[in-house]
């Protein structure tokens, strides 16, 4: 635990928020309708830990576990499928809500729309959910993943029928890669989780995608009696589901929004960087980014994203791996009387943030930025489960690091 939590309050200055309706209520209950005609969607579970919160000294804490997510362990089919729908929706000159699961996969649709290679660079999770979506849509898909990538998460794309292999590069630069090839193929699509200045439709339909997360979440802590929770943690790498949270549910308590507090790995913290210098601009990180967040390992911010971010977010976070990986216990082995959830390195670094700030010391100064207390109702995110099986018992089982 040598190395310590770093945060940044946000005094950014504010712009007029010119991207926020991407995550408008209309736009994102498209979406929940798009992926509610999959016959695999079920809603995940939104799992209320009771003990843990007055362990810890909140009020509640709610968990939303997405390793339930269309049985891919992971959030991030959410954007790929409903970006692919939104695609050829325009492609084919409707809207996508006239573009059910049942319509996508008949073959009248594939006569008409014919077939695409949708491209991408991935850690893992984007790239499995395009794979995935691209094999029920009956489309190609080539996926390129960073230098240090595990076979496994590799393996879990392969079976898709995607094309997919590890580069020797990070993942901005797969980004790059995936980005050049879409660009020299006939009918190639880039399908990337990130945006940049010229590429930000696609990257705004995953957002919106990742849109039923929070809509249902919403749903649920009403179903609990939670009109509002006080703060809403979220984890980031490019910071499109941080958007995509922070978005939304800004739109949904526009009267009185929670705190929203962003969680990124040390090794990659782009937009903590970004908070930190203060001017607004865009951070990057560059390098090998060694983590054990592998889907936080992103250095170049999303740039819609970010703007939303600027706008709402009232802390920004640097974790160092010591936290996800208690955290990662901590809910797999909770305390008696909650449910066990089984959170990734990723999914858990907000979870073992917060508890690090609400049980360590030298860290009431952030407990106090955040304004956390006995009173605080807490939403956060696992955004994945045991996406590295392996990597997920050595730290769980074994008490390794990672
Ligand atoms: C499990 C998991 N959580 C969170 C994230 C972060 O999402 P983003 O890159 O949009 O910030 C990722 C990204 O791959 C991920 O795989």
């Amino acid at each position: 635990m040598d190395q310590k939590i770093l945060w940044a309050v946000n005094h950014m200055p504010k712009t007029d928020d010119k991207n926020l309706p991407i995550m408008g209520l209309e736009e994102i209950a498209k979406a929940r309708t798009f992926h509610e005609s999959f016959p695999q969607y079920t809603k995940t579970p939104l799992t209320k830990l009771d003990h843990m919160a007055a362990y810890l000294g909140v009020k509640e804490i709610y968990l939303k576990d997405e390793s339930y997510r269309f049985g891919l362990n992971a959030f991030k089919v959410l954007g790929g499928s409903f970006s692919m729908a939104r695609y050829i929706a325009k492609e084919t000159g409707r809207d996508v809500s006239e573009l059910p699961y049942s319509v996508l996969t008949s073959d009248q649709l594939r006569e008409e729309f014919g077939q695409a290679t949708f491209f991408t660079a991935t850690d893992g999770n984007h790239g499995r959910g395009v794979a995935w979506a691209a094999n029920r849509l009956g489309q190609k898909a080539v996926v390129h993943m960073p230098k240090g990538s595990t076979q496994t998460r590799l393996e879990n794309i392969a079976k898709e029928g995607a094309q997919v292999d590890i580069q020797e590069m990070n993942y901005d630069d797969c980004v790059r890669l995936a980005a050049k090839e879409a660009d020299e193929t006939p009918r190639g699509v880039m399908v990337q989780d990130t945006a940049w200045d010229g590429y930000e439709e696609i990257p705004s339909w995953i957002m919106q995608g990742y849109g039923t997360m929070a809509m249902e979440a919403g749903e649920q802590l009403k179903e609990y009696g939670c009109e509002r929770p006080t703060h809403i943690f979220v984890q980031a790498g490019v910071g499109s589901l941080a958007g995509a949270v922070v978005g939304y549910f800004s739109n949904l308590y526009a009267d009185n929004p929670p705190a929203f507090v962003v969680v990124e790995a040390e090794a990659a913290a782009c937009l903590y960087k970004g908070a930190a210098a203060g001017d607004g601009q865009i951070r990057i990180v560059d390098g090998d980014m060694e983590t054990i967040m592998a889907g936080l390992a992103c250095g170049e911010p999303n740039t819609i994203s970010w703007d939303i971010l600027k706008n709402h977010v009232k802390v920004f976070i640097a974790a160092p791996d010591w936290a996800a990986a208690n955290g990662m216990r901590m809910l797999g082995a909770p305390i008696k009387g909650d449910a066990p959830v089984t959170s990734g390195e990723s999914g858990a670094a907000p979870f073992g943030a917060l508890a690090a700030i609400m049980s360590m010391d030298e860290y009431a100064d952030l407990r106090k930025d955040i304004g956390l207390d006995e009173n605080s109702r807490v939403l956060l995110f696992s955004t994945e489960g045991d996406t590295d099986p392996d990597r997920y018992k050595n730290i769980v089982w074994k008490g390794l690091d990672k």
